[in-house]
């Protein structure tokens, strides 16, 4: 099954049912173009040749970060390394979709003091980040032509498909809950109105891409906060999803503050069972024929494969595996590999998503520069790692030095 190719509603074919999720690369300089170490990272994961490579995070303003090393594509400055991305990402006939994000208030102070959001709800964790300012009408419609033409650059670009970024908590995770979208307008209240931006975006992009081009959104089961995004509110955005020309929709959950997408908050019996978001795609695939990927957790090729067989999903998307074994996909795939194992730490609530996310950024750094994987990293080391590359990144970006 997972060696099975699979078509989309647009007509495009994933030669075999492994997605490579998307992994913020964190390694641009202050440029934000992709470099070198780009095509370092994807030259590697092409030649696993998996279905689908999803980009990290791209960002569509460059006012609006979520790290001092991300890739921004707002104009056509860095065509020319774009399409050197894309060569290299698609060597081995795998698919390569961008992933166009906005952090909104997600964005450390280190690299924006002034975010942007629905409404002017700070995260918890207000001495690392900025309480944000509601966007006005018409930035909002700024920001639906802002993803629009980033994806028409990326598609000239060589990119072979779009993801849009509505999960974990970024911007139009935000404007989709209730807990940080107290608007009045025609952008807030109503699930249909907080919507209204994702579907708005949906249908910008899919114009400039046209018909034939594949177009996903990873989306939240639910953000796992009390009163949050639920997953009703996810069934039924999933509805108003598949009404639109959409070809993927990728399952996730849960944002900064409940990092559920990182196992950080979910249940231990959820975490030993495998795929953390498996029960609501199963409820969601009742009344939707649109295709799915699930994403988080998965770690055993017979469980996969019987995940594609029982039509819980159509395509397995899998991260953190990529990173701890540079041949990952190519063994998976083959079937020499029937289990990846991953390091768990055992440290406070506030440091653990600080470790896991610097103990990733810090393989991502050495495949970066052709190193090998480094396993043996303990979770302080991993904490101070992250914080050390993120306001280097930040200086490179106040800075706008092109030092990576
Ligand atoms: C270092 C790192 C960076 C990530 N960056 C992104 C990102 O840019 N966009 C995104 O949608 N998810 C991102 N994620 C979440 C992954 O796509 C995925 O949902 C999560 O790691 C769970 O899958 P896994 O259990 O297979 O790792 C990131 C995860 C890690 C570990």
């Amino acid at each position: 099954m997972l060696d099975t190719p699979l078509t989309l509603p647009c007509g495009a074919v994933l030669n075999n049912r492994l997605a490579k999720a998307a992994m913020t690369e964190r390694v641009a300089g202050g440029d934000h173009n992709p470099n070198d170490y780009h095509l370092r990272i994807y030259e590697t994961w092409a030649r696993s040749a998996p279905g689908l490579l999803i980009s990290g995070n791209i960002m569509v303003q460059r006012d609006s970060l979520e790290s001092g090393g991300n890739v921004v594509v707002e104009d056509e400055r860095a065509f020319d390394r774009l399409e050197g991305w894309t060569a290299v990402a698609r060597a081995g006939g795998s698919h390569f979709w961008a992933q166009l994000s906005h952090p909104g208030r997600q964005t450390s102070r280190l690299v924006n003091n002034s975010p942007v959001s629905a409404s002017n709800v700070g995260l918890s964790d207000w001495k690392l980040y900025a309480r944000p300012r509601p966007l006005r009408e018409s930035e909002i419609e700024a920001m639906i032509a802002a993803f629009a033409r980033t994806a028409d650059i990326v598609r000239r670009a060589g990119f072979t498909g779009i993801q849009i970024h509505a999960a974990h908590g970024y911007l139009l995770s935000q404007f989709l809950s209730p807990l940080t979208n107290l608007r009045k307008d025609r952008w807030g209240g109503a699930l249909e109105n907080r919507a209204r931006l994702l579907i708005e975006i949906v249908r910008a992009v899919r114009e400039v891409v046209g018909p034939e081009f594949p177009i996903a959104v990873k989306l939240n089961s639910a953000d796992f906060q009390r009163g949050g995004f639920s997953e009703d509110d996810s069934l039924a955005v999933i509805a108003m999803l598949e009404r639109e020309s959409v070809d993927l929709i990728e399952i996730s959950g849960g944002n900064y503050e409940s990092p559920s997408f990182m196992d950080l908050n979910v249940k231990e019996s959820t975490r030993k069972r495998e795929a953390y978001f498996i029960d609501f795609a199963r409820r969601a695939r009742e009344n939707c024929r649109l295709p799915f990927m699930i994403t988080g957790g998965f770690r055993n090729r017979a469980f996969a494969e019987a995940t594609l067989k029982n039509k819980e999903a159509d395509v397995i998307g899998m991260a953190r595996p990529f990173l701890v074994d540079p041949e990952f996909g190519k063994r998976f795939l083959s079937g020499e590999l029937q289990e990846v194992s991953l390091p768990r730490f055992k440290v406070g609530r506030g440091i653990s998503l600080m470790s896991e996310g610097g103990y990733y950024n810090f393989q991502i750094a050495r495949l970066a520069r052709g190193r090998q994987p480094k396993l043996k990293l303990g979770p302080y080391r991993a904490a101070a790692h992250i914080l050390w590359h993120e306001t280097k990144k930040s200086f490179a970006h106040r800075l706008r030095s092109p030092f990576a």
